[in-house]
């Protein structure tokens, strides 16, 4: 798929596992993965499995040119952590990425815009590219405020240590209430918020990929991604479906 707005920006395709598989399928799910991603490719692809799965996980894609990446880190380097995983074990585990803030960690776990903030740079100081994730309640688009809300989160890294910091990281638009519920954004919906937090970055504004997350399948990825500001997709649901998967993958591409 050719766009010529964004020549700058490869296309990117994440697949969150969040906490589904086990070693058989994954081992399952990789194989086919692997299979139909073979050779050269415009677009990149990365997969997340649970951490426990890291390492099996990279043995099944070495060779390929899928990437790895984990769904959370520790925003502390090393210490009394119990149950913690920091950034610099990731790195040595082979992962290129890691997700930060995603909206589950945020609701379920309580993490703040600050937490969100050091584990981004935590990442960065272990040379991971953090994919941070941000997005909007129903609630919160409902009262008009989602914009401010995503700014905030925006903010919460820029003001620590200024927006370059975005030109070795991806930001993920996920709204609350699009993700697992089978609602997906309209094109000006997302429309809207991408340009947003594009106008949010600063210099490094261009050459920043921000992908689109919530409910994206084969029927929905191509009409995004056609989307100007749409880098790629962060895929929950889609990922664990290797026909599907791939099909966005090729979407991309
Ligand atoms: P779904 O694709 O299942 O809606 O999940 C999106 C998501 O949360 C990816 O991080």
């Amino acid at each position: 798929m050719n766009k010529t707005s964004n020549a700058k920006r490869r296309q990117l395709v994440v697949g969150n596992w969040k906490m589904n598989g086990n070693q058989q399928l994954n081992a399952e799910l990789l194989a086919k993965v692997v299979a139909g991603w073979q050779g050269e490719h415009q677009a990149e692809v990365v997969v997340c499995p649970p951490s426990p799965y890291l390492l099996p996980a990279f043995e099944k894609i070495s060779g390929s040119s899928i990437m790895l990446g984990a769904q959370n880190l520790s925003q502390y380097d090393s210490g009394a952590y119990t149950g913690e995983v920091s950034a610099q074990m990731l790195a040595e585990l082979h992962c290129k990425f890691v997700i930060i803030g995603h909206n589950e960690r945020r609701r379920l776990q309580g993490e703040t815009d600050e937490q969100v903030a050091q584990k981004f740079m935590a990442a960065q100081r272990a040379s991971l590219i953090p994919i941070l994730c941000v997005g909007e309640s129903s609630a919160q688009r409902e009262q008009g405020r989602h914009l401010d809300v995503i700014g905030a989160q925006l903010k919460a890294v820029c003001s620590q240590v200024g927006c370059d910091v975005f030109a070795n990281a991806v930001v993920a638009y996920e709204p609350v209430w699009a993700v697992g519920t089978g609602k997906t954004a309209t094109p000006q919906q997302a429309e809207e918020v991408h340009r947003f937090i594009r106008s949010q970055l600063g210099e490094v504004a261009e050459t920043v990929r921000i992908l689109y997350g919530g409910s994206v399948k084969a029927s929905n990825a191509e009409q995004l991604f056609a989307i100007p500001d749409i880098d790629g997709a962060l895929l929950g649901g889609a990922s664990l479906d290797a026909d599907e998967f791939l099909k966005i993958c090729k979407a991309a591409d």
